[in-house]
């Protein structure tokens, strides 16, 4: 297969040697077309020798073979990685000012793009409307991951492994639709959400015990965020109910704040009705204490020990789904710290029915996993009880295999 490696002016540009690597290892043709400021970061040899042909960035160069149309013309497939935001900007505009803006303007072929930049930069509303613009026109968007940042910062925007990039790359290609599969990949579908209102919760709720403490859990939203900003990106208008994120809550979203149970619940009760989707991604606590003292609980006054009554919180869940409306779509999550995959799917069935969802997404949580962590794995079981896909990846990635399902 011809493909065309367009790489931009990223740091990330490193990553992609890896890509053109495995692209010419698995047999095929690959042309790389660098943009200037990505010779800033990774010299023309490197591409000359990692992909054994020419590489030029220039229109001017080699006129007499039409190359600024000629690469495009030929191309199978086009992979942008890393792609910037002014990258994104400009491929979502037409815009041909550089030998890979022609290349992918005069090309038929399908387009991969792997994002790379400061998460600002991806949640701003431009880059998002610009997503939306290229997936709107069949491009794939792999990625970005969650994750460290060039600088102290971290969250996503980060370019996804060399890898993740190909096996999408490979499968969009191949006409699969397998994109957004284990392999970890966004899926292609092409503003499917557009004009549907979805609403998700992230984040776990704090029930206060007294003016400065409360009893939390881990959850740090990331997993919620990233399904607020995959569904955006795929057109849907989205409301957010965030409880105490650690994360920073996205731009080109509705943000409602929430800090406890009842909170969340109140505000849940009265968007749902506003929405088509609704997402369950919040970690609500199941109890809270029965009695919030008004003033600093002092170790002086209490001994050694101090007990805690709690009570059960409502189900905000089961009465979303209660109160369905026709046509409504409803998903929940089990966080599970179950190691056995057929105890855990068992949990998972019982709880699907309980809660009368439409899908049911289960992730094993623990010390390590789930919570905190950039990456998720998880089984989305139906109403039914049957598995309807299971992925691994950046908690982007598994979001986009949710709206795949949810679409
Ligand atoms: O019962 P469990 O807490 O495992 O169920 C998890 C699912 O139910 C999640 O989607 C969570 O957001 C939701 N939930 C809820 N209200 C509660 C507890 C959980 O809506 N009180």
């Amino acid at each position: 297969m011809n493909v065309v490696v367009g790489v931009t002016g990223g740091i990330a540009a490193y990553k992609a040697v890896g890509v053109v690597r495995a692209l010419v290892l698995a047999g095929h043709e690959v042309h790389v077309v660098p943009t200037e400021a990505a010779l800033r970061f990774v010299g023309l040899p490197t591409w000359e020798a990692i992909s054994r042909n020419p590489v030029t960035t220039s229109v001017f160069d080699d006129v007499s073979e039409v190359r600024h149309v000629g690469l495009g013309q030929r191309a199978d497939l086009i992979v942008i990685a890393p792609a910037t935001a002014a990258a994104i900007a400009k491929l979502a505009n037409g815009i041909a000012d550089d030998l890979l803006g022609t290349t992918v303007l005069a090309s038929r072929a399908p387009l991969v793009i792997a994002p790379a930049m400061h998460t600002e930069m991806w949640q701003n509303p431009a880059t998002v409307a610009n997503i939306r613009t290229l997936r709107e026109r069949g491009g794939t968007i792999v990625g970005p991951a969650d994750g460290q940042l060039t600088g102290a910062d971290s969250g996503p925007g980060r370019m996804s492994e060399p890898d993740e990039i190909v096996a999408a790359a490979l499968a969009v290609a191949s006409g699969s639709s397998a994109a957004g599969s284990t392999a970890g990949a966004s899926s292609s579908s092409t503003g499917d959400l557009a004009g549907r209102r979805v609403l998700v919760t992230a984040g776990g709720t704090r029930e206060p015990i007294d003016p400065v403490r409360f009893v939390g859990n881990r959850s740090s939203g990331r997993q919620g965020v990233a399904l607020a900003l995959a569904a955006a990106a795929r057109g849907a208008d989205v409301t957010l109910l965030a409880a105490n994120l650690d994360v920073a809550a996205p731009t080109g979203v509705r943000v409602v704040a929430v800090g406890t149970a009842e909170e969340l619940r109140r505000a849940a009760l009265a968007e749902s009705p506003d929405h088509d989707v609704v997402i369950m991604a919040a970690a609500v606590a199941d109890y809270r204490p029965v009695e919030v003292a008004t003033a600093k609980i002092k170790k002086d006054d209490q001994g050694d020990e101090l007990a805690l009554r709690l009570s059960r919180n409502p189900d905000i869940l089961r009465e979303l789904t209660a109160a369905r409306r026709a046509g409504q779509t409803i998903i929940g999550f089990a966080a599970e710290t179950e190691t056995n995959r057929d105890a855990q799917l068992a949990l998972g069935r019982a709880k699907a029915e309980r809660k009368g969802v439409d899908l049911l997404v289960l992730n094993r949580v623990g010390w390590t996993e789930g919570f905190a962590a950039e990456t998720n794995e998880i089984i989305v079981i139906d109403a039914a009880g049957g598995i309807v896909a299971e992925a691994t990846g950046s908690k982007a990635s598994v979001a986009d295999r949710i709206l795949d399902l949810v679409s």
